[in-house]
Parts: structure tokens; sequence; C-alpha cells
């Protein structure tokens, strides 16, 4: 490893906060700025360095803050920029650092450029937003929204459709226009002036459009077609972006994490190159998708553990020793890892501890999301009522306009509803899971009474004090930070696991996705660091058994092809 490699947002964890959800402190059932600062000190002790807190800026909330009003002023609900400054200053005082989410693909209809750009075809923002006249009385063209239906949206008073890659209420900003970037990149500055130390950078692959604006395929029986194809990483969009990393980023040296959904693999270094790159890494969404196709977004797809093992692995050994990757299991968009990974029932306590060894020690930075900690769940919601999800009622109208039947729209949400990951925090087993004095703005999931923070806190074999060890571990390995990356097992469909290499040190990270004993076909090298239980016999690994072993390799032998030196 060369010094001039290390970086503190390599050495980081990151833990996501979806501030609706973490900790509510004034009894109106939605969390806010001082429930946050109020939980610094759980974080602190956690061991995190680094807080992304989803979007807390004015908003009528649409889509849960990320249509963004004003970026200069912060929801009310959540409190105000004095409580924003606070959190930054507080948290800075325990060592962690503040991240802010960065929605720039879009705003609020009710953002004032938004609220000029439509108010004429003539007035000077106009051109701020994309807005084309209709075909024949049809929209544009027949991109569907990220979020169901056209992703035109009519104006009767001008007369024209303005674009919208998100909810209606979610108007695109047309890149295009340098005036509108100069107000993004301005506004990045403002904000990094205030203390944060850097963004986590929202939809931003969706910024630059096919200029031609055509129809895109649409599938059978379809109306609209995916608007990826029109819409998602389409050349020139790193232009805009090496403009962002030389206006803003690269002169205040801040850290940057991209939702890039969209990116091939093939194009990863031209995002997170340390050099020629724009972001210091992205999220990409393999992993997590594999149950959808895009083109099919509704229907379910079973999927097998090489698939899931691949869609991680590939990206490892693209950059196994150079690029970087944001690790993560579960974010705000996304359900429960343990209910879609492992097995939340039975093995719940096994099965999260040995999701997150798999994830957490490859090579990238990882991001905790708020309740992976403890193994928080799915639940399985009654009816479409008890969903706040914009996408997630959208869905269920479509599909029911489709004629699908309710019962298998209701299954399907439960596997992928985005309100399934934002079910308030699970603090204690008082009432409302110890979230909110009054009525959550999202319901609580039942399962809190056993499964919450207090209880995780007491019991020193909990998920959560996994976590703990787990960030210890790798912040006091830099093998386990630096090292390259090779994965072992690949064909398996029961095991999986890599290797981490750096000097002479090699960090062997083995999992059984499944309940039932599996056999190890080589021998483990070195000996146990780490483990989720404490009866581990060669040869064999348990039900959801994880085992992270440090091996000292002679000099010359790093890169053998079997796990053991
Ligand atoms: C990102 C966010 C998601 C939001 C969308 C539109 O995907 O993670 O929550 O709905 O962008 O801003």
């Amino acid at each position: 490893m060369e010094t001039r490699d290390r970086n503190w947002w390599k050495e980081s964890v990151v833990y996501q906060i979806y501030p609706r959800s973490f900790q509510d402190s004034g009894g109106d059932g939605v969390g806010d700025l001082r429930g946050i600062i109020n939980r610094l000190g759980y974080l602190s002790d956690l061991g995190i360095d680094v807080i992304w807190i989803c979007p807390v800026y004015d908003s009528p909330n649409d889509d849960n803050g990320y249509d963004i009003r004003d970026f200069y002023k912060m929801q009310a609900e959540y409190g105000t920029m004095e409580d924003m400054l606070e959190l930054i200053v507080s948290a800075e005082a325990l060592g962690i650092r503040i991240i802010m989410d960065l929605v720039a693909n879009h705003t609020s209809d009710e953002h004032a450029w938004f609220v000029e750009s439509r108010s004429s075809k003539d007035n000077p923002k106009r051109d701020w937003y994309i807005w084309r006249p209709g075909l024949g009385g049809e929209e544009p063209t027949n991109w569907e929204s990220n979020f169901g239906g056209s992703a035109w949206e009519y104006d009767e008073d001008t007369q024209e459709y303005y674009l919208h890659c998100f909810s209606r209420k979610q108007p695109d900003l047309n890149w295009e226009n340098p005036e509108v970037r100069r107000n993004i990149f301005s506004m990045m500055e403002w904000w990094i002036d205030k203390g944060i130390a850097g963004f986590r950078i929202d939809a931003i692959t969706f910024i630059k459009k096919d200029q031609r604006f055509p129809n895109l395929k649409t599938e059978e029986g379809r109306r609209y077609a995916p608007l990826a194809g029109a819409s998602l990483n389409q050349p020139g969009i790193l232009d805009f972006l090496h403009e962002m990393k030389r206006e803003v980023l690269k002169p205040r040296n801040v850290m940057t994490v991209a939702e890039a959904p969209g990116v091939p693999i093939e194009q990863i270094h031209e995002y997170v190159d340390e050099q020629s790159g724009v972001f210091n890494m992205i999220f990409q969404f393999d992993h997590v998708d594999l149950d959808v196709k895009p083109a099919a977004k509704g229907i379910y797809h079973s999927w097998k553990l090489t698939d899931f093992k691949h869609a991680l692995s590939k990206w490892q050994t693209e950059t196994a020793d150079k690029g970087w990757m944001a690790l993560f299991m579960e974010n705000h968009d996304h359900v429960r890892s343990v209910s879609k990974f492992g097995s939340d029932s039975l093995y719940r306590e096994e099965s999260s501890k040995m999701l997150a060894a798999y994830y957490f020690l490859m090579r990238g930075t990882p991001f905790i999301y708020q309740g992976q900690e403890i193994g928080m769940t799915n639940h399985h919601f009654a009816s479409i009522e008890e969903y706040r999800d914009i996408e997630s009622i959208n869905f269920h109208a479509y599909e029911t306009a489709l004629g699908r039947p309710k019962a298998d729209i209701l299954n399907h949400l439960a596997k992928r509803s985005r309100d399934q990951g934002r079910m308030p925090m699970q603090w204690s087993a008082e009432p409302m899971a110890g979230f909110t004095s009054g009525e959550p703005w999202l319901r609580v999931n039942p399962n809190y009474t056993s499964i919450n923070v207090e209880q995780s806190l007491h019991d020193g074999n909990s998920i959560l004090h996994f976590y703990r060890k787990l960030i210890r571990l790798r912040r006091e390995n830099k093998a386990l930070i630096y090292g390259s990356y090779r994965e072992i097992y690949k064909d398996s469909e029961e095991l999986g696991g890599y290797v981490r290499t750096l000097g002479n040190e090699e960090w062997t990270i083995l999992c059984n996705f499944t309940d039932r004993n599996a056999a190890i076909p080589a021998p483990l090298a070195g000996s146990i660091v780490l483990s989720n239980r404490n009866d581990h016999e060669a040869d064999i690994m348990k039900p959801y058994e994880t085992v992270i072993c440090k091996a000292e390799c002679e000099a010359g032998q790093e890169e053998t092809a079997s796990p053991s030196c």
C-alpha cells in the first residue's frame, strides 16, 4: 500500500440516517434533527465516522424530501437551520463528519425556479427545466417515469409538457443550461462552507438526456417504456460531472458517493479513478435489484446465491487493486437485507451477522443503514392504505389498472416496497418502539418488542455488538481496507467468501448462506479472529456461519489460488 493511496473516506464507516424514521423528539410522529442530535452518543459508541443524512431541506414531501422546494432552508417538521448547524458541530465534537444528500437532477415543482419556469414560455427560467410541445395531442415521447406512468406532465397554462424522471412534482432540471449548473454548484459550495464533509449525490446518472428525445421500445401491452434508454448515463454526462469536479469538488476535497445506476462495469474507472474519475465512489445496485428486471419492474424474479455473489464480486474484481466502491446491503429505497438474503425468522441473528461480515470487509467504504445494525426485518403490510411511499402507491394503482390481482400486488410490495426499509427505527420495547410519543407517520414493525436497540445493547452477543466488532477490526487492520480482493468458492450455491491480501497478511472471509451444514472443501488458512458462532468445527460451516481468519504468509506467497497460505 502506498501512502498516497490512503484517504480518510476510505478508512471511514458511514451510517445512513433516514431522518423521517430515525428519532422523533417532538411527538408529531416524524423524526427530526433534534432526535438525531440526541442519538449522536449511540452512533459514536457504534464506532462510525460519517453520517449520510437523507434530505432535510424544505419540501412539500411528495417523495419524502427528495422533492426540494428550497435548498437553503430546513424542512419545518425536522427543525431549523440552527438545529442543522448544531448537528454538524455536535457531530464534529465526537469525530463524526456529516455528508448531505445532494439532489440535483430535479427540484420540487414548488421550487421558486420552477414556479418561474412554468409561468410563461418566455420567462428567463423557462429553459431551466425540460419543456416540449405535445405530439398530435400525446406526450412528446413514450418515456415512463421511474415511479410509473408517463414521464411528461402537461401544463394547461403554457400548453407544453415538462419532463419528470420521478414524480410529477419532481420536474427535471435542464443540465444543458450553464446557469442551472452554476446555481447547483454555488448551492454545493454554500453547504460545504457550512461545515459538511461531502455529499451523497442523488440520481446523478439521470442528469443527461438524449437530446434527440427518441421514442423507446415498449414491452408488449405497455404504453410507456422505462426512460433509462434515453435518460440514464447518456453520452456527454461526464462533461457535466467533470465540470462539477473542477468547479466544486476538487478544490474543496470533499467526500463524494454517487448513486449511479446505469454505469456499466466497463466504465467504473471513468467514474471513480482517483485522478481521472469524478467521484470517490459509487453505489451500484446489481445485488439489491437482482430480483427485478428494469424492463419489467413489477415482476419478481427468483435468483440463486451465485447470482447474488456475482452481482457484488464482479465490481470487487474490477476494483481489486485500483478504484473504490461504496459497500451496502440496505438503504431507504430497499428492503431489509436479512429478509431478502438471509433468514428473518429462526436464523435472524446468525444470518444478519453473516451478511454483515460478507459485505463489510470487501474493498470499499461500508455503509450501514439505520436499523440494519440490529437486524430489523420486513413486514407484510395488510393493505395499500398502510403504505406511504409514492412509488409503491403509484405501482399499486398502475398494476390494478392493468388488472393484476390485489394479493399479487401486495405480495410484490412486501418484497420490494421502499417502505419496508423506512419503518421507524426500533429503539426500545416502549410503545411505538421508542421512536415517537405520538402517532408515527408510517407504521412501526410489530416485532419491535423483541428487536430493538435497548435489548441489543444489553446482549453482548447481539448483531449490534457484532457490527461494533467488525468496525473495530476493519479500523485496526489496514489489510481489510486497502488489501487486494480475490473471490473464493465462486461457483458454490452454499458458500461465499473472499481473501484480502496486503503485504504478508492474508484475511479470509467465509460465509455459509444456507440453513444447513456446508462442507469446506479446502482447509481454512490461519486462525479465526471473528465469527458469529463459538462452535466452529474444522471442515464444516454451520447454518449461516461466518468466519474471519487471518494468516501470515511467506514472502512471495500472497497470490495463492487457494484460500490457504
Ligand atoms: C434516489 C433516492 C430516492 C428518490 C429518487 C428521486 O433514487 O434514493 O429515494 O426517490 O432518487 O430523488
